[in-house]
């Protein structure tokens, strides 16, 4: 695996079809899937490694997100990636951009909603990679649902040549969806279970026929300690605009608060002219690797 410092230089190891995973580093097996799908389907995969500021609304959040690149890049290496690009934050956003992109709608619900800037961030940041890299698909994880749907649609307005490939979420082996911030639950790491305790409930519902949005909703509601749900809504899968009932692609998207650790997940639901089928995602059948890490910076009481 080639080192890359700068976009220009990753461009220059560019060969063949050219499969990009843009990440921020700390991998766990949810990063790993993606770039060995990569390595699986593209001549050369590259994978970014850049802790972007721009969609941290909180610099608390910032400065406790866990970063250990030896671990990283070992992991990399391993999972068949051809350059990892760990850009100079001065070609990145070391000063804050003039200009920004944001997906009208798409960017401001749910997650744009309760972390204001941070969709925007994501999309400024993902269109600089784009821009810069120029691949020719680029690898993305259904974990962050309303991230796929935005990163597909701004390709889609913007024109650029490149293939927002959706990838199965990625769950521990108790059900919580693989996060690098799972490492700093802590204590409160056996309480976060609730989150997707909820969505595995809410799908075991649609799977006995449940169509109602409000019901599947409710179903991950119950399942959290009072005041730890920010939201659970049912949305369309391409546009994340809300549903009443549960019927062609449809995500349940839920966010909610463990100490100081904010996590998502979702499970999806497909209603159409072959039936019905629910995507609760793939679990690990071990412990996952983020936990042979000791993160800089993490608190191992999650803020309790
Ligand atoms: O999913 C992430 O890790 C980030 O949002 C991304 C896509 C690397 C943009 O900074």
């Amino acid at each position: 695996m080639k080192l890359a410092g700068s976009m220009a230089e990753a461009r220059a190891m560019a060969q063949g079809r050219v499969g990009l995973v843009p990440t921020m580093g700390f991998f766990h097996e949810g990063h790993l899937s993606l770039m060995e799908r990569s390595a699986s389907e593209c001549d050369r995969t590259m994978v970014t490694l850049y802790v972007n500021p721009l969609q941290f609304e909180d610099p608390a959040d910032l400065a406790r997100y866990p970063v250990d690149h030896e671990r990283d890049l070992e992991l990399a290496a391993a999972a068949g990636v051809d350059v990892m690009v760990i850009p100079d934050p001065a070609e990145m956003f070391l000063e804050a951009p003039l200009t920004g992109v944001s997906v009208a709608g798409i960017g401001d619900r749910l997650e744009g909603a309760y972390r204001p800037g941070h969709m925007d961030g994501v999309a400024t940041a993902v269109t600089k990679l784009f821009a810069g890299l120029q691949p020719d698909r680029a690898y993305f994880g259904r974990k962050d649902a309303q991230q796929l749907a935005m990163v597909s649609r701004l390709v889609h307005d913007l024109g650029f040549p490149t293939e927002v490939v959706g990838c199965p979420l990625v769950r521990e082996a108790d059900g919580l969806a693989l996060s690098s911030r799972n490492v700093l639950l802590g204590a409160y790491r056996e309480e976060a279970r609730a989150l997707s305790r909820g969505l595995l409930e809410a799908a075991r519902l649609f799977e006995d026929g449940e169509r109602s949005a409000a019901a599947v909703e409710g179903a991950v509601r119950n399942a959290l300690p009072p005041g730890a749900l920010d939201y659970a809504e049912a949305c369309t899968a391409a546009a994340m605009e809300p549903v009443d009932r549960l019927e062609g692609e449809v995500v349940l998207a839920a966010a909610a608060r463990f100490g100081a650790v904010r996590i998502i997940d979702n499970v999806r639901f497909t209603v159409d002219g072959r039936g019905a089928a629910a995507d609760r995602g793939v679990w690990l059948d071990r412990p996952s690797v983020l936990y042979d890490a000791d993160p800089a910076g993490a608190d191992p009481a999650g803020g309790r």
